[in-house]
């Protein structure tokens, strides 16, 4: 249709056009994903526990949770999620759905949403299809998140404040315990913290950063996905008792979709297990992505805000962030491009994506390249 190809043509002129990439030659270093623990690159290891383990898990649940009579995997999930954290969890199909799901069922009349300017698509959609009302503070303001509570608070049943724990683009940390401190001072305010890239590489038994900031109790609710470091799919969301109910309630993602299929319940319950005894594997990832911080830094001749195992360069436009990938795609590394609308204007770049089994020798070459190349483009 012609009105597709104008949009694909205008998209592609402003080098803002995405492709889905072709599966890379295995001698490429994949830095794009979300691999943190390397436990996706380590799964076959794991196949014949999980077959002794779970010999009856199928491969679907046939309906909806609320339906389905095939859902042993995800209580025991669940379960064993809520021993972890100190209280009960609920499972979701993806991070999307779970941020939808949760967004959509706060939406009360009363709510109003303040959220970080940097939270992920999948909460915007969530704000966007329920019709929230909703405010946004600049990202990491504490001083700006104060002045807004202290304009709005008193007009709304339930304010209901949004991060992320460590942030998807940009590899910072959201300042949990000055949130947890202003809370205090509240008591119609929830803490929404999404730990999608935080769940497995932070706290002593991996459970994020709230668990490593000693905050676990304050987050009213705490999103954890299975598709990073865990090396499955699917989403959790922690919660009270009646958070869960009320979820169960409202979620309309959670009430009407297929659950997941038991299998991938069962496998994300056995790479849970492993995340909680895999420290030495998270002081690794902490120690590889302090000196490739160090080497951007150098690189770039800026400071970089990461604070965790994602990095990124930023090359102030889509063409550069275009040249850059393919400048070290010829040296090996996949780091794909990032552009608009992923992140504002302006803030085009490469996310370096780190894994706890790379050997800092194989990535030593890509700062040669990484220091060459921007020079250059
Ligand atoms: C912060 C954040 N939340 C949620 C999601 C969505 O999770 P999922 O991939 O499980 O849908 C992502 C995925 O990229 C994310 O970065």
């Amino acid at each position: 249709m012609n009105i597709f190809s104008e949009i694909l043509a205008e998209l592609n002129r402003e080098s803002r056009l995405r492709s889905i990439p072709h599966t890379p030659p295995d001698n490429l270093l994949d830095l794009s994903s979300n691999d943190y623990l390397s436990l996706g690159e380590r799964w076959h290891e794991f196949t014949e526990e999980f077959n002794d383990r779970f010999p009856d898990a199928a491969f679907s649940s046939s309906a909806s949770r609320l339906l389905s009579a095939r859902q042993r995997h995800h209580e025991q999930l669940e379960d064993y999620l809520a021993q972890l954290y100190g209280r009960p969890a609920l499972l979701f199909n993806s991070g999307y759905h779970a941020n939808v799901g949760c967004v959509g069922a706060l939406t009360l009349p009363s709510a109003l949403f303040v959220c970080d300017k940097l939270i992920h698509a999948s909460i915007v959609d969530g704000l966007r299809i329920a019709g929230s009302q909703f405010k946004r503070f600049p990202h990491n303001d504490i001083g700006r998140l104060r002045i807004l509570l202290e304009k709005e608070a008193t007009h709304h049943d339930l304010i209901v404040v949004v991060v992320e724990s460590i942030y998807s683009m940009d590899g910072d940390m959201a300042p949990l315990r000055e949130l947890v401190e202003l809370k205090r001072s509240y008591p119609n305010l929830l803490l929404y913290v999404d730990e999608a890239h935080a769940f497995g590489v932070r706290g002593e038994k991996g459970l994020g950063l709230a668990e490593e900031l000693g905050v676990l109790p304050d987050i009213d609710f705490l999103i954890g996905t299975f598709g990073k470091a865990a090396a499955s799919a699917g989403a959790f969301v922690v919660t009270s008792h009646e958070g869960k109910d009320f979820l169960v309630n409202r979620a309309r993602p959670f009430i009407f979709s297929t659950a997941l299929p038991p299998v991938n319940a069962a496998w994300s319950h056995l790479m849970t297990e492993k995340i909680t005894m895999m420290g030495e594997e998270r002081k690794r990832l902490q120690r590889l992505s302090a000196h490739f911080r160090g080497e951007v830094e150098r690189i770039s001749g800026t400071p970089s805000a990461s604070q965790s195992q994602i990095i990124p360069f930023l090359t102030g436009s889509p063409e550069k962030a275009l040249a850059l990938a393919s400048r070290l795609r010829e040296a090996g590394f996949i780091a794909l491009a990032i552009r608009r609308p992923t992140v504002p204007p302006g803030g085009d770049r490469i996310r370096f994506s780190l894994g706890a089994d790379m050997s800092p020798e194989i990535i030593e070459p890509l700062f040669i390249t990484l220091e060459e190349a921007a020079h250059e483009i």
